[in-house]
């Protein structure tokens, strides 16, 4: 077990992004990716202990509490969390600090990967994805020195009952639009949504992929698609896909990251 411990979920690769540079600066740290399994769940030995993971719908991934509440970390270990969102980080830090206490925390703003609801440069600050991804990058410094530091959060995370109602509704309006997924005759094949897909909830049959309606809508599968198979909608064929543009869709499917 490594000094620091991260938990990151992450569709489209800003929150991986995060973790990876937060962890350069702390050293010796596992990154844990929140994928269907989880692979770790005792981090009693480690020092530090953080969560990194996108907004969805108002607040955080369901699975990210879902991983939350079966994690055991040392009664010293200092605890961290930190959301990227488009515009607004909702309720997920508040939700996980009910499950985890956190003793910092820090939210993100980046390009917006819901591309079924806006373009991804619809995001606040308004600002184009180069420098969305600069100043991304130089959050992240100033995060990972607090961190490193132990440094703590004066005031507990927002939580706002707009986005909680917003949260609470967030699954079953997911489950419902994963069935406006289509699978184009452009699709080779080559499993790597299958792979990416963080539910197990894409199959290949007859040689194309089918997605089943289990889905986060983290959007991985159809912003990775090397072929630009997959939809979802009529909407995202007209906008441009978006990932962040250090992380690729074969990073995303490790369990384990280890940065030194
Ligand atoms: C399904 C979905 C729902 C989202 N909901 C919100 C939201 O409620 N508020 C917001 O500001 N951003 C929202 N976003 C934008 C993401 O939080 C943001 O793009 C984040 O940086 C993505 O992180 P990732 O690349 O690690 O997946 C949403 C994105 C997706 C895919």
């Amino acid at each position: 077990m490594s000094k620091n411990v991260i938990f990151c979920y992450s569709g489209t690769g800003n929150c991986l992004d995060m973790a990876r540079n937060i962890a350069r600066i702390l050293g010796d740290t596992d990154i844990v990716m929140m994928r269907a399994e989880p692979v770790v769940t005792d981090v009693r030995e480690a020092e530090r202990v953080g969560f990194i993971f996108p907004c969805y719908g108002g607040g955080a991934p369901e699975d990210v509490l879902t991983w939350a509440k079966r994690i055991r970390i040392g009664e010293n270990a200092y605890t961290f969390g930190v959301s990227q969102s488009a515009s607004y980080a909702g309720t997920g830090l508040a939700e996980l600090d009910k499950i985890i206490p956190l003793k910092y925390w820090a939210t993100v703003t980046h390009q917006c990967s819901c591309i079924w609801l806006f373009p991804h440069t619809m995001m606040v600050p308004p600002v184009g994805a180069e420098q969305a991804q600069k100043r991304s990058e130089r959050l992240a410094k100033q995060i990972g020195a607090n961190v490193r530091e132990k440094n703590c959060s004066e005031k507990k995370p927002p939580r706002n009952a707009l986005n909680a109602a917003e949260n609470k509704a967030w699954p079953a309006i997911a489950k419902k639009k994963a069935a406006a997924f289509s699978v184009s005759e452009a699709c080779i094949g080559c499993g790597q949504c299958v792979k990416l897909c963080p539910r197990g909830n894409i199959r290949l049959s007859g040689g194309r992929a089918v997605i089943g309606t289990n889905c986060a809508q983290c959007l991985g599968c159809l912003q990775y698609c090397p072929q630009s198979a997959i939809s979802l909608g009529s909407i995202t064929d007209k906008r441009e896909h978006y990932h962040n543009p250090n992380v690729s869709a074969a990073d995303l499917m490790e369990k384990l990251i280890h940065v030194d």
